[in-house]
C-alpha cells in the first residue's frame, strides 16, 4: 500500500504538479493470479515512479516474501497489506498514481477474488478504462464475464483486453487470437464500444513499455502507448448544469450558500436555475470557487452558489439549469448488483444514496436477475451475493435523477444497509416509473385525532413478537380481553389468522415474512388511524421488519413487546406439533430451527416468560400500555 503513496506524497499535490497534462482513471480487474499486481508494479517501476529506497525495500522483500526465486516481484509492491501477502491475494482496491511525459493516471487495482466484486465495483464508478486480465493458459473465465459485465453496467465504454502469461504457452499467436476473438464477442453482447486487445507478459515486461521481440506477429500499440493515447473523453455535447448540494453554507444570517461538485455543465453568474424536487425557480447570484470569487463554474469544480432569492434548499437537493431540468420521480426501473451475503429481499428498506442525496428505498419487484456467464434472464425471488438484477425501486420520497447512461453522479446509486450502515449493493437507474406520480393523498376530512376522541383512547400498536408457540397469541388475547372489558376499542391481527385470508398467497421463505409483515404493518397503520388499539402477534423474525414497521407509526404510538420464551420451552410445549415436524424435516424453514429468529435489542416491553406468569405478563403490558397514557 504506502509503495505507491510514498512516491505520490498525496492525490492533491499530485495533481496540482500534474495539472495540464490529461488524465485517465482506469482500472485493472481479472481474475486471481492472472497478474494484475504484478503488471501494475511494472508500470509504476518502469515509469519511473519509484524511489530508491523503495526499490531497496522491494528488492529484500522480494527475497522474503516473493514468488519469482528472489527475482523482484512486482506484485509486491501493489500488495501492501500484509495478509494479503501472507494469502498472495489483493483484497483492497490499492489506488496508484504514476505519470508519463504524455498523460498521468490513476490506477484503481481492483481484487479477483469472487467475494470481493463490491471493491471492483467501486473502482470501476469512477474508472473510464478498464484493463482485463486474462490468464493465457485459462482463457475467459466467469470472473471475466462478471467483471466486464459490470464493466459495462457502470458505463465503461473503453476495455484493453490483456493476454497476460504469453510466456507460459510459449508467445504463441493461435492461443491469443482465439482468446481475443472471444471476448470481442463477449464485449459486442455487452455493448462495450471499444475493445484492444494485447497479448503480453507482465513478469518478462514484454508489450507492456516496449514492443516485444518474443512476438513479433503483433503489431499494434504496446500497454503503455495504448495508455496514453486512446480517447476517452466523451463527447462534450451540451450536458447541462446540476450541482448537488453537499452542503448548507451558512456562517452567519448574513450569507447563505450551497456547496458541492458541479456533476455536468456550466453556469454563469445571472443564469436561471431550479432546484429539485421543489422545482422552485431563482438565479444564480455568485459563485465562489477554491481560488475566491467567480463569473461561473464548470463540470468537477468544487463550488459554493448564492441563489438571488430566499430559497429553501437542503443537503441532497439539486441545483440544475432551469431550462434543462432533471426529471423527479420516486420509482424507477433500475440494475442493481449485490454484494454482500445476506441476501437482498424486495420490500425490505435499505438506504439508498445518490449524488449527495440518502433516501429510504425497497426493491418492490425482481423483474429478472441476469447470469453473466449467460446473459440468460432468469427467474429469481431475491438477489444474492454478486449477482445483478433488473426490476423496480420504490424510494421514500421523490429525488432528482437522471439515467446512468446521461449522467453517473445523478443515476449511479448504493444501497446501504440500515442496521450495519455497510454498502450492500449498487445500481443504476435506467428509467422512472410513472404510475404513482397522478395519485395524490387525499387529506381525510375526519383526522385521526377526532376518531379517537370520541373513542376516547390513545390509539396504538402493539407489536408482540416471539418464537412460533411462545405464547404470543396467549397473552395477546388477554391483553385484548382485559381491555376490551375496560371499554376500549381493540382488534387483534394475528400471523395464523391473516395468512388464512390477506396474506393466503405467503409461505415462509425471508422474501415473504418480508411481505407478510409488511401488509400486516400496513394494515395495522390504518387501524391506528382509525382510532384502535391494535394488537399485533406475528413472528416477525426479521430486526429490519419491525423496524419499518415502527417507522410506519408516530413517536409513542408504536410499542415492541417481545415474547420472550427460550426455543427449548417452545419446542417443549410444541402445542401445533409444528416443532416436532420441522426436527423431523417435514416442515422447510421453520423459525428457530431452520429459519433465524433475530430477538429484539431494544423491545419496549420485555416478556421473559419462564419468569412470569402469563398473568404478570399481561400485567406488564397493561401497565405499560396505560401508564404511557398518564405520563403524557
Ligand atoms: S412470520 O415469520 O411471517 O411473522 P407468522 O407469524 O405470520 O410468521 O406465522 C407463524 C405461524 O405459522 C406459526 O405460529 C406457525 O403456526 C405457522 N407456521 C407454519 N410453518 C411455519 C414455519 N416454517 N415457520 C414458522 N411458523 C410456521
Amino acid at each position: 500500500m504506502d509503495a505507491g503513496a510514498a512516491a505520490t506524497p498525496s492525490i492533491a499535490e499530485y495533481l496540482q504538479q500534474h495539472e495540464r497534462k490529461s488524465l485517465l482513471r482506469f482500472i485493472t480487474c481479472g481474475s486471481v493470479d492472472d497478474g494484475k499486481s504484478t503488471l501494475i508494479g511494472r508500470l509504476l517501476h518502469d515509469s519511473k515512479r519509484l524511489l530508491d529506497d523503495q526499490l531497496v525495500t522491494l528488492k529484500s522483500d522480494s527475497r522474503r516474501f516473493g514468488t519469482q526465486n528472489g527475482e523482484i516481484d512486482f506484485a509486491l509492491l501493489v500488495d501492501g497489506l500484509a495478509a494479503e501477502r501472507e494469502q498472495g491475494i489483493t483484497i483492497d482496491v490499492a489506488y496508484r498514481f504514476f505519470d508519463t511525459a504524455q498523460r498521468k493516471f490513476i490506477v484503481a487495482d481492483c481484487p479477483g477474488h469472487e467475494q470481493y466484486t463490491r471493491n471492483m465495483a467501486t473502482g470501476a464508478s469512477t474508472a473510464d478504462l478498464a484493463i482485463v486480465l486474462v490468464d493465457a493458459c485459462k482463457g475467459l473465465l466467469t470472473q471475466t464475464r462478471r467483471h466486464s459485465y459490470i464493466v459495462s453496467l457502470l458505463g465503461i465504454r473503453h476495455v484493453i483486453l490483456a493476454v497476460n502469461k504469453m510466456d507460459l504457452v510459449d508467445y504463441d499467436q493461435v492461443v491469443f487470437e482465439r482468446i481475443a476473438e472471444e471476448y470481442r464477442q463477449l464485449a459486442r453482447r455487452f455493448g462495450i464500444a471499444s475493445v484492444a486487445c494485447l497479448p503480453l507478459s507482465a513478469l518478462q515486461g514484454d508489450n507492456v513499455m516496449a514492443a516485444s521481440s518474443r512476438m513479433p506477429w503483433y503489431r499494434g500499440e504496446n500497454l503503455l502507448r495504448l495508455l496514453e493515447t486512446i480517447d476517452v473523453s466523451r463527447p462534450e455535447g451540451k450536458r447541462p448544469f446540476r450541482l448537488p448540494v453537499q452542503w448548507v453554507n451558512r456562517p452567519n444570517q448574513n450569507f447563505r450558500g450551497f456547496s458541492g461538485l458541479v456533476a455536468s455543465g456550466n453556469i454563469r453568474v445571472g443564469d436561471e436555475v431550479i432546484v429539485l424536487p421543489s422545482a422552485t425557480r431563482t438565479r444564480l447570484a455568485g459563485v465562489i470557487n477554491l481560488q475566491g470569487e467567480a463569473d461561473g463554474a464548470g463540470e468537477g469544480e468544487a463550488i459554493t452558489v448564492i441563489l438571488a432569492d430566499e430559497v429553501d434548499v437542503s443537503r441532497g437537493d439539486v441545483i440544475a439549469a432551469a431550462d434543462h431540468p432533471p426529471e423527479v420521480a420516486d420509482q424507477f426501473a433500475a440494475h442493481v448488483l449485490w454484494m454482500a451475503d445476506a441476501p437482498m429481499l424486495p420490500g425490505r428498506g435499505y438506504w439508498l444514496k445518490i449524488g449527495s442525496q440518502t433516501v429510504g428505498a425497497q426493491v418492490t419487484e425482481i423483474k429478472h436477475r441476469i447470469d453473466v456467464n449467460s446473459q440468460k434472464l432468469l427467474a429469481a425471488k431475491r438477489i444474492n451475493l454478486n449477482e445483478v438484477a433488473y426490476g423496480n425501486l420504490m424510494l421514500d420520497h421523490a429525488i432528482a435523477f437522471e439515467t446512468y447512461a446521461d449522467n453517473r453522479t445523478l443515476g449511479g446509486f448504493i444501497l446501504i444497509d440500515r442496521q450495519s450502515n455497510a454498502t450492500v449493493g449498487c445500481g443504476t437507474i435506467d428509467f422512472a416509473l410513472r404510475r404513482a406520480t397522478n395519485i395524490h393523498w387525499h387529506q381525510l376530512e375526519i383526522g385521526r385525532q377526532a376518531r379517537a376522541a370520541i373513542k376516547g383512547q390513545t390509539p396504538s400498536c402493539l407489536w408482540f413478537t416471539g418464537l412460533s408457540g411462545s405464547g404470543k397469541s396467549t397473552i395477546a388475547n388477554l391483553v385484548d380481553r382485559r381491555l376490551h372489558a375496560m371499554g376500549y376499542h381493540t382488534y387483534i391481527l394475528d400471523g395464523d389468522n391473516v395468512r388464512h385470508g390477506l396474506n393466503k398467497d405467503l409461505g415462509f421463505t425471508d422474501e415473504d415474512r418480508v411481505e407478510n409483515i409488511r401488509r400486516v404493518a400496513e394494515v395495522a397503520k390504518l387501524m391506528v388511524d382509525a382510532g384502535l388499539i391494535v394488537l399485533v402477534s406475528f413472528i416477525s423474525p426479521f430486526r429490519d421488519e419491525r423496524r419499518m414497521a415502527r417507522e410506519l407509526f408516530d413517536d409513542n404510538e408504536f410499542l415492541e413487546v417481545y415474547v420472550d420464551t427460550p426455543l427449548a420451552l417452545c419446542e417443549q410445549r410444541d402445542p401445533k406439533g409444528l416443532y416436532r415436524r420441522a426436527r423431523a424435516g417435514e416442515i422447510p424453514n421453520f423459525t428457530g430451527i431452520s429459519s433465524p429468529y433475530e430477538p429484539p435489542e431494544h423491545a419496549d416491553i420485555h416478556l421473559p416468560t419462564a419468569e412470569l406468569t402469563t398473568e404478570q405478563s399481561v400485567d406488564r403490558v397493561i401497565s405499560r400500555l396505560l401508564g404511557r397514557d398518564s405520563h403524557s
